[in-house]
């Protein structure tokens, strides 16, 4: 469910010439990274997602600027606004997101646990309800 879905901070390390923040499989991320992708040069009032995956996990984190994700898993919805780097969203398996509010200049990075597979997406809101029954 979208209970299941957490803010991890990822932590950074500081310094007068500013900030690193590392994720590393094993130490602070659930899943093993096999993908990473960004979205970026997003124009204003776009949104993103709209769809579900069966199997996919993710780490989403704003590395630049903020946004909002949307999480519905068919009975529950949630919306978090994602604002720093050092913050990483964990979205399960199973749920129906959208991603909007993009500011100005922002960067949506994103850790998968999977290879890219269209067969994976759900990418018909119907059909999303149909599956979580
Ligand atoms: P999609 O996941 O639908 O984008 P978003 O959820 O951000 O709106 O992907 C958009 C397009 O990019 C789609 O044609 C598939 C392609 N794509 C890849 O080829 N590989 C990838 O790893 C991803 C994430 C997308």
């Amino acid at each position: 469910t979208v209970f299941d879905c957490s803010i991890i901070d990822v932590s950074k390390v500081h310094n007068k010439a500013g900030n690193i923040t590392v994720v590393e499989n094993g130490k602070n991320i659930p899943f093993d990274v096999k993908r990473i992708y960004y979205l970026y040069d997003i124009p204003g009032g776009e949104a993103r997602g709209g769809h579900a995956h069966y199997e996919l996990e993710q780490y989403v984190i704003a590395a630049s600027g903020s946004f909002n994700i949307m999480l519905d898993d068919g009975e529950n919805r949630k919306i978090v606004t994602l604002n720093s780097p050092n913050l990483a969203l964990h979205i399960v398996p199973g749920l129906w997101r959208e991603l909007d509010n993009f500011s100005s200049g922002s960067i949506s990075l994103v850790l998968a646990s999977h290879l890219y597979d269209e067969k994976d997406y759900i990418r018909e809101y119907e059909q999303f309800l149909k599956f979580k029954k």
